[in-house]
């Protein structure tokens, strides 16, 4: 349970706010590159934060985020013509390069004092793993580099990178994968279903079945520099347990703990649009090989882990206008849901607590371990940066290439040692 503040300062993000001047201090993806697929192409209206945005690739590459009014008398840029290094207004023609600098006034007179001070406000991009990033905090905090997931450091062959339309705020949405006790109903299958079924295709029966009859699983929290890592363990089959861990990093990252050694990886980052919607955006990747054709179109078709079925504008098919297509029969027979996808299963539960969830009204449980350490460590961090402390986490991008996933090891072995022995590590770093 949080306090009715608390619960604000924790979930509110735009302009202003104690949280947004958080999330602003790190780099945040803001669009995938494929969506501006070509120089001088349609610029794309975005919202990151609260803010409405504008972001257009220019002639030489280079992605511009700007604020879309133009600073003549106010018109809209994404309407305006991308040529030449610059976004034109449409209205009398003033240009605008990717960093908001004004470069022409056709309708200013030579020596009007506008020349070299007008200008829009623009945000740093770069690019990595084919996502555009920008940087949305105050100049002088700028992180040198983008917070490295090793999602983004392996060769482009090596990775798939989505994102989806999540119609919550991104708090209780970031909850939902720390809190992975819920996989023990949410994802389940119906008991007779267990096998060939779509949602379920690539588990393997065991874990299903470890999963099932064990919804209290035992956790343990190690913190790391930029994040903590959770582990779950569940009772398997003899004297070993099967244990899944999962990744927090600062402010709004996850890696998922399904894969068990030499399967793809997975994760996500979360992005706020505003306060009751975010962007997650979903990444798979194996350091070890390029990602085949048909692990590519599974991706890509959704229904498939954290894919969801898309459809236009990366809104799931399945989403809180239809009730996620609920189907009583299907959750009478062959899943616990009724939903098909764990994606969509997971966007359901998360919407269904309200657009923000009232902390206040809560009654928190042992399984709820992770969700606390999460509100605690942002909690934190938000008073210490009003205390005029930066988050030290955005000044650390090497040490955000952190693995999660599953593991067998006998009862007696400490979170420690299972991490060792996973990881090579108790960070789960990559490159320890
Ligand atoms: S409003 Fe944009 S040039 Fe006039
Ligand atoms: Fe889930």
């Amino acid at each position: 349970m949080l306090s009715a503040s608390d619960n604000t300062l924790l979930t509110l993000t735009g302009p202003g706010t104690a949280m947004g001047d958080y999330f602003r201090r790190f780099w945040q993806p803001v669009a995938l590159s494929r969506e501006l697929p070509e120089p001088d192409g349609a610029p794309i209206r975005i919202k990151v934060l609260g803010e409405e945005l504008l972001a257009f690739r220019a002639t030489d590459g280079r992605v511009g985020v700007i604020e879309p009014k133009c600073a003549h008398r106010g018109a809209d840029l994404f309407f305006g013509r991308n040529e030449d290094c610059g976004i034109r207004c449409i209205y009398h023609g003033w240009k605008y390069d990717v960093d908001g600098k004004c470069v022409e006034m056709p309708n200013v007179p030579a020596g009007s004092g506008y020349e070299g001070k007008m200008a829009i406000k623009a945000y740093p991009t770069r690019e990595f793993g084919d996502m555009v990033w920008a940087y949305l905090g105050p100049p002088e905090h700028m992180p040198a580099e983008i917070s490295q997931l090793e999602f983004g450091v392996v060769p482009a062959s090596h990775r798939y990178v989505t994102k989806r339309l999540q119609q919550c705020n991104w708090a209780q949405s970031m909850e939902g994968a720390l809190d992975t006790a819920h996989f023990s109903f949410l994802h389940m299958p119906a008991p007779a279903m267990a096998k060939n079924d779509t949602m379920t295709a690539a588990a393997d029966e065991s874990r299903i079945r470890w999963l099932r009859n064990d919804p209290l699983p035992q956790f343990s929290i190690l913190d790391h520099d930029v994040g903590f890592v959770i582990g779950g363990s569940r009772r398997a089959d003899g004297n070993d347990l099967y244990w899944r861990i999962t990744q927090f990093m600062l402010p709004a990252h996850s890696i998922t703990p399904s894969p068990m050694p030499g399967e793809t990886y997975y994760g996500y980052t979360w992005v706020p649009i505003d306060d009751e919607s975010c962007w997650i955006y979903v990444y798979a990747w194996n350091p070890e090989r390029a990602l085949p054709d048909d692990e590519r179109a599974r991706y890509a078709k959704g229904g498939f882990g954290q894919f969801a079925e898309l459809g236009p504008g990366y809104v799931p098919l399945r989403n809180r206008s239809n009730d996620y297509l609920i189907d009583r029969t299907e959750q009478k027979l062959r899943s616990f849901t009724g939903v098909r996808g764990i994606a969509e299963q997971d966007a359901m539960a998360q919407d269904s607590q309200g657009l923000i969830v009232d902390r206040t009204r809560e009654h928190l449980s042992p399984t709820d371990v992770g969700v606390v350490r999460f509100r605690r460590v942002m909690l934190d961090g938000v008073r210490a940066l009003r205390d005029g402390k930066g988050p030290a986490a955005a000044q650390r991008p090497a040490s955000y290439d952190v693995r999660g996933g599953g593991a067998m090891a006998p009862a007696d072995l400490s979170f420690e040692d299972v991490m060792l022995k996973r990881f090579g590590n108790t960070t789960g770093r990559a490159r320890s």
